[in-house]
């Protein structure tokens, strides 16, 4: 007999969360059906859009969220026992599962050959994060050559990323974030300028750091920083929006008119969720894998320790304590 233990979110969210959001409980779990696999969770994720999205769920639901598992038993040839998946198991620590059944959010993934690299990649850069980051960017921004991106959340696990895959496609890349420290770290993975949203006047800066005006913006965060962005764009500069995080832990967001910008310039401007690229999925892992491998990209992670700590490592990345993908390693 496995005694699981498991997050519940046992009271609705609002503003800012706290420990008496979640509650830890267990659970015990029975033998194995045919088809069926028993996850152990490695590492997990804590992801801003689990703010917001547990809004549609009752409390006492388990916290949602993505892992990195090992498959220590199974009755399914397609996950052998000993190989590492993601699955979208929520936020606990062993999970029976038929990994055949439901939509593409239910279905675990045996995770690639990762090689040198660490597995828990496969929750940030070689995952969803790094997915956001590669089709998000490239297929709606379309960056060309010696054009200005944007980028703000810029030191975080979509982010950073992005200021990166731009560098390779040859554009002049400035970051926004909000600490001084994560304003060098940026600089030192290749974004040409930071700026520190907290602490300098977004104007001003971006003045000095984009003064042809911006092409591309890469919004992860929403509010002010995206109406002073989107006021120095270029006509026709294109706009893919990622999340509104500013706007999570607010009980009511600030609404802006962006409409004259958008005619005026004739910009364009896509928001989009990542599952849009399921069928390429693999694509993404893969390419991010090889500008790893071949110097081209780096990645950060701030790791928390102990699955007892899912709570703090979630409150504090939506603080903004994390620098590159927040991880909780069990
Ligand atoms: N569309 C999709 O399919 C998709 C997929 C993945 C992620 N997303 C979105 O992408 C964004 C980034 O996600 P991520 O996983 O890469 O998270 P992340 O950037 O690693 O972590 C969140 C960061 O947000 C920043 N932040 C918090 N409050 C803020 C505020 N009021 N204003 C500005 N920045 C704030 C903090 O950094 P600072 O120190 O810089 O404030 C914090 O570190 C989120 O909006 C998320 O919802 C969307």
């Amino acid at each position: 007999m496995l005694i699981a233990k498991k997050w519940i979110y046992a009271k609705a969210f609002s503003g800012y969360p706290t420990a008496e959001n979640f509650r830890l409980e267990e659970e015990t779990l029975g033998e194995l059906k045919e088809d069926e696999i028993l996850a152990e969770a490695i590492f997990l994720s804590v992801d801003p859009y689990m703010r917001p999205y547990m809004g549609q769920y009752p409390v006492g639901t388990v916290m949602i969220g993505g892992q990195v598992a090992k498959v220590v038993k199974s009755k399914n040839s397609k996950f052998p026992e000993g190989r590492f998946i993601f699955g979208n198991f929520g936020w606990r620590t062993h999970t029976i599962c038929n990994p055949s059944v439901g939509d593409f959010r239910a279905k675990p993934y045996v995770l690639p050959d990762f090689g040198e690299v660490p597995l828990s990649l496969g929750l940030g850069v070689l995952g969803m994060p790094g997915n956001s980051a590669y089709f998000g960017f490239l297929e709606i921004c379309k960056p060309k050559e010696c054009e200005t991106v944007v980028v703000s959340g810029a030191a975080g696990a979509v982010g950073s990323l992005v200021g990166q895959i731009a560098k390779i496609k040859g554009c002049t890349v400035v970051g926004i974030t909000g600490t001084d420290e994560k304003c060098e770290w940026i600089k030192n993975i290749g974004y040409d300028y930071a700026i520190n949203y907290k602490t300098q006047d977004i104007k001003a800066e971006l003045k000095k750091a984009a003064p042809k005006g911006v092409d591309c913006y890469f919004d992860n965060v929403g509010g002010t920083t995206t109406e002073i962005v989107r006021g120095q764009m270029n006509t026709f500069g294109r706009i893919s929006v990622c999340g509104i995080i500013s706007s999570y832990n607010e009980e009511r967001a600030k609404v802006f008119d962006p409409q004259r910008d958008f005619v005026g310039k004739q910009l364009k401007q896509e928001g989009f969720v990542v599952s849009r690229w399921n069928a390429r999925w693999m694509e993404g892992i893969e390419q991010n894998l090889k500008w790893i491998q071949e110097g081209k990209m780096k990645y950060r992670e701030t790791i928390t320790e102990g699955f007892e700590n899912m709570p703090d490592a979630f409150i504090g990345m939506l603080k903004g304590v994390n620098i590159g993908k927040a991880i909780v390693k069990v």
